[in-house]
């Protein structure tokens, strides 16, 4: 008899085979699993796996067994780069489900419909922001500041001018992390942090002035909690997704882990100020943060998206990045997000239609 059962959406990803690592660590049945366009992946891992029910939008599949599947699942992880299962998510937080959401988009775009389940049945996976809940949870009225930590990415060692003359391909040699491509890029330009500043904001709701970034070259601390007193709680443990999964499956119950312990003897940590002359779409992130109109943070993905895809394809040098996503915003910033969640994913998807034509 197995220990558990979990739903992943998105299993053929990054974050989705890590879940079935941490799954297969912990004992835990796949009851239920989505993925996309890739259905004999998804085919194949239910053979392999013995998932229960699978499915994919794009193939024909029995949606109602489907949900009924997810729903018998003790805990559901969101790992899916796109943002349509996100009525079906709020769906199951309201029903008292334990979701824990990796998608950032999803989580931006619903922002305030996210709120409600915030401390009690809606868990991070990103690794900053599973570590400022593990430290944040017994303090949540106590906290002054928190600092979420940043690798610096593939450049952080050379200039903007250096970067300039640098093919994108050197952006996706990541010094620490292994990951999809359009994560990798976000690293080296540093727009990974600004989002996961914003996605931080909406998660904890901790006022944008309170929200601070460090560069750490290490990446052994994941994320610090200041409280009142001036005591600084750490989050520390070796750079993997596994922990953060597992905790956003199980906490409070801390199992075990894949993870080996970091070896402290000897071990030097290092915190820089990052440079914000040289990282734009950092700095155009903090811009939009201290705004607080979180149509503005999700015009801001949406803008990113855009840029790296003309940066890959060498249309745009790394320092034109920030100059082109911040007339994508300004362009956009009078569309209004509507309230339905069926309506915020059209909106979504028009703007992001939109955003391309700015971006020509
Ligand atoms: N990778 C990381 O380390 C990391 C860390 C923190 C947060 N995140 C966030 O987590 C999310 C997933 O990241 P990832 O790196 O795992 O992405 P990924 O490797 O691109 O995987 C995306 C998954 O979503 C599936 N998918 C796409 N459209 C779908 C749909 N309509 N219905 C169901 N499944 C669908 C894909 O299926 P197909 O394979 O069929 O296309 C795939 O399984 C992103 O928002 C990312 O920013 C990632």
């Amino acid at each position: 008899m197995s220990e558990c059962k979990l739903a992943i959406l998105g299993i053929t990803g990054s974050i989705g085979s890590q879940t079935v690592q941490v799954a297969q660590h912990l004992g835990c049945d796949i009851v239920a699993a989505s993925a996309g366009r890739r259905i004999e992946k998804l085919q194949a891992l239910k053979d392999t796996l013995g998932i229960g029910v699978i499915y994919s939008p794009y193939g024909n599949f029995d949606r109602k067994a489907f949900e009924e599947a997810v729903y018998s699942a003790d805990a559901i992880m969101v790992a899916t780069s796109d943002v349509s299962e996100m009525p079906f998510v709020l769906k199951l937080l309201e029903d008292g489900k334990r979701v824990a959401i990796a998608t950032k988009e999803m989580l931006v775009l619903g922002h305030d419909l996210f709120a409600p389940y915030r401390w009690k049945n809606l868990y991070p996976v990103d690794s900053e922001h599973a570590t400022v809940y593990m430290l944040m949870k017994p303090y949540i009225s106590l906290v002054k500041e928190v600092y979420l930590t940043a690798s610096g990415g593939a450049f952080r060692d050379l200039s903007l001018n250096e970067i300039d003359n640098l093919s994108p391909k050197d952006a996706l040699k990541h010094p620490v992390w292994s990951m999809g491509y359009k994560i990798t890029v976000d690293s080296a330009t540093l727009a990974n942090k600004g989002i996961e500043l914003l996605e931080a904001r909406v998660l904890f709701d901790i006022p944008p002035s309170k929200l601070k970034a460090v560069m750490h070259r290490e990446v052994i601390v994941h994320a610090m909690v200041v409280l009142h007193d001036n005591f600084t709680l750490m989050g520390a443990y070796k750079p993997s997704m596994l922990l953060p999964i597992q905790f956003s499956l199980t906490y409070p119950d801390l199992k075990e882990s894949l993870l080996k312990p970091i070896s402290w003897h000897g071990q030097t940590l290092h915190f820089e100020d990052i440079p914000t002359d040289k990282y734009g779409m950092y700095k155009l992130a903090i811009d939009v943060l201290n705004t607080d109109d979180k149509k503005l943070y999700m015009l801001y993905l949406i803008a990113d998206d855009i840029v790296v895809e003309r940066y890959m394809k060498e249309e745009i040098r790394f320092s034109q990045m920030p100059w082109l996503a911040e007339k994508i915003i300004d362009t956009l910033s009078e569309n209004n997000i509507p309230y339905q969640p069926e309506e915020r994913i059209f909106w979504y998807r028009q703007m992001k239609e939109r955003a391309k034509e700015v971006a020509i």
